[in-house]
């Protein structure tokens, strides 16, 4: 839907429309924050359809078999989204039994979610049987041993693949990095911890184990870790085949591709990172005698980062002379805890002058009672003053999934974008909404 003719910002659904204002996947925003107010999160939904078809169809072509993705819904779980994985064929990935419900509840097909967790309480367990969840991520000895017990208290074998820890460390920010040894995640393949629930879970008689999982961390742009994980992960299958008699047939490799924020983060060829790894599990499988297993990746942010916008309006412009200028929008840590907690860098527009270059340097802060409570620092912005609309870009991953309502900030309306047309699929919270539980 996008104007060929128009200018772009970072990236392609992002684009200089009429009259300078910015608009996103072909939709001006001056028109949709009429409509829906600020804040407000935008949705490209097309993007996130083109983005898992094109993990389909590499992974596919890749790997070959079943090989597929299997979208990692903590990036961004809303009932609509489980609808375009529902309607795309997708697999998806649920870490919760609030995420499970959400997914129900939007009709998705539960055979084909991975639950993981790794502390699912019984009830949790109970829930993902009994709602009919095709696979079990298993964490731990305790989770195997209640698995079989309501397993077969149902009368059901599950199907499962276990959670190890191949000790590789991505060198992303410490916060996303877990497939290292020292991990609450998985067992660690180094201690032999891995090998022991491999052989309790082959015991167990309510439990079909078919593979195993790892996840080394997020944001990452270089495909040799995720390759270096999959020799450490086909060695130890190798293994356990060796041990055990056991060949696992599924090799699920988590998620972790990078995502564009700015201009100074490459631009990341998915494709080609694919074909890359894939030849590298090739090339480990027969190295190691083993049948090139299905593989599964759990893509979050890179199907639904860069088709996020967050839009705001400007309220307060102070300048301090000597240190910086402020400019307050009317969200900030509440809709996006990700500069608090990561220091995480983002583009920022000046979405009603698109146009003009950016030529002031600003810190974006929230209105929260915090001086924490900032959305970014030396972003680089054409001059705001109060009531233009200020867009931050690729906000689609770990921003509505991670909102709160510190300071009783009601949670921004989720508005999705397809073939130039917008849709409502979250409506903005109420006050009434924030005491609704308060007795
Ligand atoms: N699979 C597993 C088991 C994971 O733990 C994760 C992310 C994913 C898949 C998806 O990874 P992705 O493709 O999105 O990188 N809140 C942080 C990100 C935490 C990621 C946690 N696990 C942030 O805002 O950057």
């Amino acid at each position: 839907m996008t104007n060929s003719s128009e200018k772009i910002i970072l990236h392609d659904n992002v684009t200089v429309g009429d009259a300078g204002r910015l608009r996103f996947a072909g939709v001006d925003t001056a028109a949709l924050a009429k409509k829906y107010g600020t804040p407000l999160y935008l949705v490209d939904a097309d993007r996130i359809r083109c983005r898992i078809a094109l993990y389909q169809t590499e992974m596919k072509a890749a790997f070959g078999g079943q090989s597929r993705p299997v979208y990692a819904g903590k990036a961004f779980c809303v009932k609509a989204i489980y609808r375009i994985m529902a309607e795309c064929g997708a697999s998806v990935d649920l870490v919760s039994p609030g995420e499970l419900f959400t997914a129900k509840e939007a009709g998705f097909p539960l055979e084909r979610a991975f639950f993981h967790g790794n502390n699912k309480t019984d009830a949790d367990i109970a829930l993902a049987l009994d709602s009919g969840v095709g696979c079990f991520v298993c964490d731990s000895r305790e989770e195997l041993i209640a698995l079989d017990r309501l397993a077969g208290e149902r009368g059901i074998r599950q199907t499962i693949l276990l959670r190890v820890t191949p000790g590789i460390d991505p060198h992303t920010f410490a916060a996303v990095t877990t497939g290292k040894v020292d991990s609450k995640f998985g067992s660690p393949i180094a201690t032999g911890a891995a090998l022991d629930l491999t052989k309790l879970a082959l015991q167990l008689p309510h439990i079909e184990l078919v593979g195993f999982h790892c996840h080394i961390g997020s944001q990452i742009f270089d495909v040799s870790p995720f390759a270096d994980a999959a020799d450490v992960m086909l060695r130890f299958i190798a293994s356990v085949r060796d041990e055990t008699g056991f060949v696992a047939s599924v090799l699920n490799l988590g998620g972790g591709f990078g995502v564009r924020y700015t201009e100074s983060d490459p631009a990341f060829d998915y494709a080609a990172a694919i074909r890359s790894l894939a030849d590298a599990v090739r090339r480990d499988a027969s190295a190691n005698g083993l049948p090139m297993p299905t593989v599964l990746m759990e893509p979050g942010r890179s199907i639904v980062a860069d088709a996020g916008m967050t839009l705001y309006t400007v309220g307060t412009v102070k300048e301090i002379p000597g240190f910086r200028t402020y400019v307050s929008v009317d969200g900030g840590m509440p809709d996006n805890p990700r500069y608090a907690l990561y220091r995480s860098v983002y583009t920022v527009v000046n979405a009603t002058h698109a146009d003009r270059a950016p030529d002031r340097a600003v810190t974006v802060a929230g209105r929260c009672c915090e001086s924490g409570d900032l959305v970014a620092e030396g972003a680089r912005v054409a001059t705001p003053e109060r009531g233009d609309l200020l867009a931050v870009l690729v906000t689609g991953a770990y921003n509505y999934s991670m909102a709160s309502n510190y300071n009783r900030i009601p949670r921004p309306p989720v508005v999705f974008l397809s073939n130039g047309k917008d849709e409502l699929v979250v409506r903005r919270e109420s006050y009434e909404d924030l005491v609704r539980n308060d007795l």
